[in-house]
């Protein structure tokens, strides 16, 4: 039986994901205003990520016969400074989340709720892979430092990016 201590942080961390889902749809859109259509799939694909992450962890908190609580979300800034800041600004909000799900993992592990920090294992190794796809992006965006034909290319690169549900999951 989940305590409602950690029941309550789970359900802010649905809201969270959803939260986190708005965050880069509208990134998405500044990209897109730039003429980074591939950034703007790529943000537009990471959303949809993000919504995934958020209902696995709602239909868990509904396995458990507890109700999920919606609240309103936050709107999310889309005025930027160009790419390079706008992936900067993902990963730092991913850095945010890493260290929301620790919080949550030490709350499970303290009440020892096994199967919570079961399935909070799978959102620890997503962050671990979510972090490094920014931070190598970032390097390679600021290693061009400007270079209008590789900004291309990599741009080209992130509008192969399709949204595909983890199979792990
Ligand atoms: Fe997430």
């Amino acid at each position: 039986m989940i305590s409602e201590k950690l029941f309550n942080e789970l359900n802010e961390q649905v809201n969270f994901e959803f939260y986190s889902a708005h965050i880069y749809l509208a990134m998405a859109s500044y990209c897109s205003s730039i003429d980074y259509d591939g950034a703007a799939n790529f943000f537009t694909v990471q959303a949809e990520e993000e919504r995934f992450h958020g209902m696995k962890l709602y239909n868990y908190m509904n396995e458990t016969d507890g109700i999920v609580t919606l609240k309103a979300i936050p709107e999310p800034n889309n005025k930027y400074d160009g790419l390079i800041q706008v992936f900067k600004k993902a990963l730092e909000h991913e850095k945010l989340v890493t260290s929301r799900i620790y919080n949550l993992m030490d709350i499970a592990t303290e009440e020892k709720e096994h199967a919570t920090i079961s399935m909070l294992k799978w959102y620890l190794d997503e962050q671990v892979e979510e972090e490094a796809t920014l931070k190598k992006l970032i390097k390679r965006l600021e290693r061009l430092d400007g270079d209008g034909h590789g900004l291309f290319m990599v741009d080209e690169e992130l509008a192969a990016r399709v949204y595909t549900p983890p199979t792990n999951a």
